[in-house]
């Protein structure tokens, strides 16, 4: 079944008066808050950026930041941002990254099972990759469909940081089966 939701809620009151495209980067900014996951000095990873709340809340934080999606990006990509219209399946990246984050989403088919299948799969990637590009110590935020495959992926996150957790926002809407895994301190 799929669900439909009031376009006029706070967070996207909030989030048209604050100018982001998405209310989306209130839930970044609640896990950020949180667990610390980025600093002024980092350089940062954004898989699926679009349309680009995440990637100006991360431009405004930190050093740096490289956004990937497979759509365009209308907003005006802030100076110390890189947008690469990339589809993340195909995509090699290396190196120097201190934070990597994922909002990537599948677009859905209101089959829960398929749902969680694909989102599981966008997991993989964007934990393949934050192996790849992550400096040692580095953060990375990902998020998920709860389902079957879900603690089998939390362990492997727990395997590679220090720390781990998953977390629901306040911002992530109740009906909604997405939570974020959060792992702190990569063990490299
Ligand atoms: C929920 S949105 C991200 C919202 C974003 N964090 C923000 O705050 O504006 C998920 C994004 O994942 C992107 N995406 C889905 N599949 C992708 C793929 N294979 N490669 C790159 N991006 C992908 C979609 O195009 C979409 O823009």
């Amino acid at each position: 079944m799929k669900l439909h939701y009031s376009k006029t809620d706070s967070y996207t009151k909030k989030a048209k008066q604050e100018k982001y495209p998405a209310r989306s980067v209130y839930k970044l900014e609640e896990i950020d808050k949180k667990y610390r996951l980025i600093k002024k000095s980092d350089k940062v990873l954004d898989l699926g950026c679009a349309p680009g709340s995440w990637l100006i809340y991360i431009a405004k934080k930190a050093e740096k930041v490289v956004g990937v999606d497979v759509l365009e990006m209308k907003i005006k990509i802030p100076q110390n941002a890189i947008f690469l219209k990339k589809d993340i399946m195909n995509f090699d990246v290396w190196g120097n990254y201190d934070v990597v984050v994922s909002d990537l989403a599948p677009s859905t088919s209101g089959i829960e099972f398929v749902d969680e299948e694909r989102s599981l799969e966008y997991c993989e990637r964007a934990l393949q990759i934050a192996q790849r590009a992550l400096n040692r110590g580095g953060n990375f935020v990902c998020k998920i469909f709860e389902g079957e495959g879900t603690e089998e992926f939390f362990k492997k996150v727990k395997d590679n940081f220090e720390f781990a957790k998953r977390f629901k926002p306040k911002a992530s809407r109740k009906q909604s089966r997405e939570i974020y895994i959060v792992g702190k301190g990569f063990r490299g």
